[in-house]
């Protein structure tokens, strides 16, 4: 296929800067191909000591990763598993995968994530009914804390396994812990477009060491521990190669720069868009990597601005739409009301990591129109 973009600023690009370049050469020239080696290795220690979880395995993808966290906690055809509705298909694909039973979240309007309240209702609800919910997949839309301490004390009461996904969140905290950290497992994206990327990867993590051993097997086609090939259950070929690896060894290097720079993104947008926008707050104890920044403006603005932009060749994108609002999951339940689909309606993600100059251009543009 060819690559026929008509963008000369893009959403997202990724930055390769630092030491991308030789980590490759060392796999190459040292034959690590497979999903071990010196990156391998390195890149895992990396997100271990910047998280300050325990227990790391490095996946093929984001998607993966959520897949492994249902198949490391048991999940059953027909088990409900709560999940955010304002996210990314990925986020619930695994559901399926599992033939569980998707419940989806409506998001509250300060963070747009999961709505503590909708929440526990939603709960409650479930257990009446006779279908107490097994575990809740958390998103951390965009990078921007859930309110994560009231999302964590609900669980415990209902006995619900917390799986965050924090696939946009790398670098993101809440009361000084990083996401990924607070749940019972967190995974990771390395996605072409993520503040970190490794072209596609991801990560699971876990203070349970049982999950993670469990996960590696079943992301290495779960092959016994025996000189021969024994495979007593289905798995999964979700490794990452120490080639991709290398690049991410490289990319967490830089990944202090790079939250300080979509920061800064941020904050320029606020200051020097004139239009009337809301955007994700950052409640107390939350810090937000501010992985894209997006903004909610009025009435039909946003369509406008998305159309200007991809005229002058700059792209942005519109807000996901809520998981309950796809066709695919039209059977499924949602409890909530219409924050997340207004939040799809309004809601734009302008380029988050580009140059000074370049954003000046973007914003003469919204401001214009
Ligand atoms: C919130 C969220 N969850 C899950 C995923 C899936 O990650 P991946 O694209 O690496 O499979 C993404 C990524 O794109 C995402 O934004």
């Amino acid at each position: 296929m060819k690559n026929t973009s008509k963008f000369s600023i893009y959403l997202s690009p990724p930055t390769l800067a630092g030491n991308e370049t030789e980590y490759i050469q060392k796999a190459i020239l040292n034959n690590h191909f497979a999903s071990f080696g010196e990156a391998t290795d390195a890149f895992e220690s990396q997100i271990l000591k910047f998280t300050g979880s325990s227990n790391v395995s490095l996946c093929a993808s984001g998607t993966s990763a959520i897949h492994l966290a249902l198949k490391v906690i048991n999940v059953q055809a027909g088990d409900v598993i709560l999940c955010s509705s304002l996210t990314f298909i990925g986020a619930s694909y695994p559901i399926m995968y599992e033939n569980c039973e998707p419940v989806f979240i409506d998001s509250e309007i300060d963070t747009w994530n999961v709505d503590p309240v909708i929440l526990e209702f939603a709960i409650k609800d479930l257990i009446q009914n006779g279908r107490p919910p097994k575990a809740f997949i958390l998103v951390h839309a965009l990078g921007m804390p859930a309110q994560i301490d009231k999302i964590i004390v609900l669980c415990k009461l209902y006995n619900i396994i917390l799986i965050e996904d924090a696939a946009d969140a790398l670098g993101s905290s809440f009361d000084g812990k990083k996401l990924g950290t607070l749940g019972e497992i967190g995974i990771f994206s390395f996605n072409a477009n993520k503040i970190i990327s490794t072209g596609g990867g991801g990560a699971i993590v876990s203070t349970k060491k049982e999950y993670i051993e469990m996960a590696i097997k079943y992301a290495s086609q779960s092959r016994e521990n025996v000189t021969h090939y024994e495979h007593k259950v289905i798995g999964y070929n979700y490794r990452l190669s120490n080639l991709n690896a290398a690049i991410g060894w490289a990319q967490m290097e830089q990944l202090e720069s790079k939250i300080k720079h979509r920061r800064e993104v941020f904050g320029f947008y606020c200051k020097e868009l004139e239009k009337e926008m809301s955007f994700q707050i950052e409640l107390n104890h939350s810090f937000s990597n501010r992985w894209l920044s997006s903004f909610m403006f009025k009435g039909n603005e946003s369509k406008k601005i998305l159309l200007k932009l991809e005229e002058n060749g700059i792209e942005a994108r519109p807000m996901w739409k809520p998981m309950h609002l796809q066709p695919y999951f039209k059977n499924a339940i949602f409890y909530g009301e219409n924050i997340s689909e207004n939040i799809f309606q309004k809601g734009i993600s302008l380029p988050s990591n580009l140059r000074l100059e370049e954003q000046k251009k973007v914003i003469a543009i919204i401001n214009k129109v």
